[in-house]
């Protein structure tokens, strides 16, 4: 009862939290080192199939990135993407994010 209760609030409060202020850009800066052979340190895609990541939000990377990890997001390209998400934790994947999206 105690767990589902802590669950419930922390449920809320991540709701409630800005992904963007969750994330860590610095640390984002030191955690993309496998990324960028395809999407460059600037989220830049060096070849057509990689997407470019710079301008978008925060919120939308981290979950793009989860859904890969999570083998939610499937086909296209997928299959490459997602071995590449599948060793990050989840506050790798909001500092990533957060990294990413602060790129003009
Ligand atoms: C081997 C090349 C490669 C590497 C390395 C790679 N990616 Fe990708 N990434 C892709 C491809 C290809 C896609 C498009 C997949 C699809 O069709 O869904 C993609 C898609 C994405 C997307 C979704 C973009 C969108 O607009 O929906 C995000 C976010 C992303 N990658 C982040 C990362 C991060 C973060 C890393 C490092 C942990 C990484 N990628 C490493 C190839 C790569």
């Amino acid at each position: 009862m105690k767990l589902i209760l802590a669950t419930a609030l922390l449920g809320g409060a991540l709701l409630a939290m800005d992904a963007q202020a969750a994330g860590d850009a610095a640390a984002g800066e030191d955690k993309i080192g496998t990324c960028v052979a395809c999407h460059g340190t600037d989220g830049q895609g060096l070849a057509p199939i990689y997407p470019n990541l710079t301008g978008q939000s925060a919120t939308y990377l981290e979950s793009s990135i989860k859904a890969y990890r999570d083998g939610q997001r499937k086909g296209g390209n997928a299959a490459l993407m997602t071995p590449m998400a599948q060793g990050l934790s989840d506050e790798d994947i909001a500092d990533i994010a957060a990294y990413y999206s602060s790129q003009e």
